[in-house]
């Protein structure tokens, strides 16, 4: 199923609705303060840390676990660090993702060539892997033949999703991700029998998440249905597209 608005409202009415998920694995925005990683969006959060923890309790609402892929940076890393040591009691591990051709570094400025994935529960405190001896961290180049990456530059190597996936989900869980961007995460869910709950607050992006399920932009599909979300502020509504298998 998937779902164009913003995350926070749609997990609202997932919540609301009894929804639920076994996992959560998802990439937020970066917070890079800048407007060159995605198609007319600003990946500007004043209130990054906000958003940060609130996608992680509603998530506790949905879902037993809740995998968060992040990069820190010069701009994000007092909010990352923050919910590190906040979350410190919840937080099961965090598994290291390593590049072999990270982007370089400006000058003499370290290189920076990992990324967290942050595992948390607020009811579990223990999780097993599937196989024994599944290391916490994980080794990959960086895209670089993907045909997506002019359109959406912050896309999560497909290897990614599926070392996820292969290693900690079973066939028929179900996986959310509300910062769905091109749908990595729901194309490696397709691809390994698992089913998908995907968000995503770009129309551009959705389109294109639609399209790589196979589905067209033909709002009278059977796939597709409109209905009304509450917005942040009580009172307000807002148009929800929600494409369904
Ligand atoms: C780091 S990217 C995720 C990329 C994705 N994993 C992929 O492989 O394509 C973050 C995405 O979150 C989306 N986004 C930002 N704020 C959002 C919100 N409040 N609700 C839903 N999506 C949001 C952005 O448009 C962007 O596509």
């Amino acid at each position: 199923m998937l779902y164009q608005g913003d995350c926070l409202e749609v997990m609202d009415r997932l919540i609301e609705d009894g929804v639920k998920a076994d996992f959560m694995f998802t990439s937020p925005p970066y917070n890079r303060k800048r407007n060159d990683k995605y198609d007319n969006f600003e990946d500007v959060n004043s209130n990054y840390y906000e958003l940060l923890e609130n996608v992680i309790e509603k998530g506790f609402l949905i879902c037993d676990y809740v995998f968060l892929n992040i990069q820190k940076n010069y701009y994000n890393k007092q909010d990352v660090f923050k919910l590190i040591g906040n979350y410190y009691d919840k937080i099961i591990d965090i598994i290291v993702w390593t590049k072999s051709n990270p982007m370089p570094a400006s000058g003499f400025n370290i290189t920076n060539s990992y990324e967290f994935i942050i595992v948390l529960s607020d009811k579990l405190k223990s999780f097993k892997a599937n196989k024994t001896y599944t290391k916490n961290h994980l080794h990959t180049s960086v895209n670089s033949n993907n045909p997506y990456k002019k359109i959406h530059r912050a896309m999560m190597k497909p290897e990614v999703a599926e070392w996820f996936l292969n290693n900690f989900t079973k066939e028929n869980d179900t996986i959310l991700d509300p910062f769905m961007g091109l749908n990595t995460t729901g194309v490696a869910c397709v691809n390994t029998n698992r089913k998908f709950i995907g968000i995503e607050l770009n129309e551009g992006y959705f389109n294109i998440a639609k399209k790589r399920m196979g589905w067209s932009n033909d709002r009278t599909s059977s796939h597709h249905k409109t209905i009304t979300a509450k917005t942040r502020t009580p009172t307000k509504y807002n148009a929800l597209n929600i494409w369904r298998t």
